[in-house]
This record gives C-alpha cells, sequence and structure tokens, in this order.
C-alpha cells in the first residue's frame, strides 16, 4: 500500500534537510519513494514558485498568494503525488497544503473554510497519512535562514505573523492529532532524524509490508 508523508513547519526548520535524510533511508529499506516539494514538485509548479518567491513581488496579496500556491498544488496532485501513489510508492512532500493554511489562513486571517474548500478542490480531497510538523521557536528558525543568506519575501513578514503560523499548526494538530506528529527542531539534525525515522517507519509498518 502506498503512503503519503509531508514534512511540515516554518522555514528554517530543516524540513529539506530532514527530508531528504529520510527519502534515502526510506529507499534503502525497499520502498519506492519520491522526495517532493511545494510550492512546486513539477515543471508548472516550479513557474509559480519562482512567481512566489520573487522580493520584487512585495505587493502580493494573501489572496493571490493562496490561489497561487493552490494552483502549484493542483498540478503537483494530478501530474506528480496521486500517480505515484497509484503505483504503490511513499511520497514524501517538503510542505503541502497544511503550510498555506497556516500562512494565508492563521497567518494572514483568510477565512479557513474558504481556504480548505479551495484547497478539497485543489487536492480532490488528497490528505497526508501522516504530517511531521518540525516546531521550532521563531526567532531561532528565522535566524538559520538569515545566517545562510537564504532570505525571500516571504520571510520579510513582521515576528507577530510567524507566531501566529506556529500556533496555527498547533491548533491544526489538535484537530487531528493521529495524522500529525510534532518532532522537536531545535535539537541536533541526527536527533531530530532518528525521531522522524521512528515515527515514520512504525507508519508504514502499519500500512504496508515491503515489496
Ligand atoms: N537541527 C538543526 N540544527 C541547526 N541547524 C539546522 C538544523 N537543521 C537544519 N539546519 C540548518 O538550518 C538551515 C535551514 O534548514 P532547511 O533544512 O533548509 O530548513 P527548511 O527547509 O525547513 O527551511 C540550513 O542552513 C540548515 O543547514
Ligand atoms: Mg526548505
Amino acid at each position: 500500500m502506498s503512503s503519503f508523508i509531508a514534512l511540515e513547519g516554518p522555514d528554517g526548520s530543516g524540513k529539506s534537510t530532514q527530508a531528504k535524510l529520510l527519502a534515502e533511508e526510506v529507499g534503502a529499506r525497499g520502498y519506492d519513494v519520491l522526495l517532493t516539494r511545494e510550492p512546486g514538485g513539477s515543471p508548472i509548479g516550479d513557474q509559480i514558485r519562482q512567481i512566489l518567491f520573487t522580493l520584487n513581488n512585495k505587493s502580493m496579496h494573501p489572496k493571490t498568494e493562496f490561489l497561487l500556491f493552490s494552483a502549484s498544488r493542483a498540478q503537483h496532485v494530478y501530474e506528480v503525488i496521486r500517480p505515484y501513489l497509484d503505483k504503490g510508492g511513499v511520497v514524501i512532500s517538503d510542505r503541502y497544503f497544511h503550510s498555506s493554511l497556516a500562512y494565508q489562513g492563521y497567518g494572514h486571517d483568510l477565512d479557513l473554510d474558504t481556504l480548505k474548500q479551495i484547497t478539497s478542490f485543489a487536492t480532490s480531497d488528497l490528505l497526508p497519512d501522516l504530517i511531521l510538523l518540525l516546531d521550532l521557536p521563531v526567532e531561532e528558525g528565522l535566524n538559520r535562514r538569515k545566517s545562510e543568506g537564504k532570505w525571500n519575501r516571504l520571510d520579510d513578514y513582521q515576528l507577530e505573523f510567524h507566531q501566529k503560523v506556529r500556533q496555527g499548526y498547533h491548533a491544526m494538530v489538535d484537530e487531528d492529532p493521529d495524522r500529525w506528529a510534532i518532532v522537536d527542531a531545535s535539537q541536533p539534525v541526527e536527533r531530530i532524524q532518528m525521531e522522524i525515522r521512528k515515527v515514520v517507519f512504525r507508519h508504514l509498518a502499519s500500512v504496508q509490508t515491503l515489496p
């Protein structure tokens, strides 16, 4: 049986680092695995990603942002994720729709029910089976990204906004706790990866047998 795993959390929490290490291990244990990311994950999605992350686009309205993320996501689901799951593989996505709910919904106060309806339309209700929340104090995440020089338009918002995003993630965990695992992302990389692997392989063992 297939499985869809998403990594969520603020910028700088280590999602990309952890997703890569996880995908390597999942593959090494004999699963067919696809590592992908949002926004992007498809050629069309990558073009949308460029628009979203260009510093020049400072005037972008949160609604425009949400719709672009959703457009990228629809393409990602239909072109990449769904077909891979249909073949029985394990998909690991570095962000998925809970990012948009956290940032544009909880962060920018767009109406959550509306965002959920649009998301449902864009994804045909494709939900991750397991979501790993890399949880980190907001200041720490922003400092990591600053120190590596990876600053983009979305980082430019105030600290308060990032606090709302973090609280939003926690609210979503509380709504559906069985689907989520919270990992303390302030630990060393190897330690975090160990925790993630424990959760992921327990999950995979419960849904499928090795090929
Ligand atoms: N556990 C960690 N402790 C300290 N620094 C980390 C840790 N994980 C990642 N980093 C560093 O923080 C930065 C952001 O990591 P990254 O994996 O790109 O996060 P994200 O994809 O969530 O934005 C990178 O410079 C990375 O090397
Ligand atoms: Mg990343």
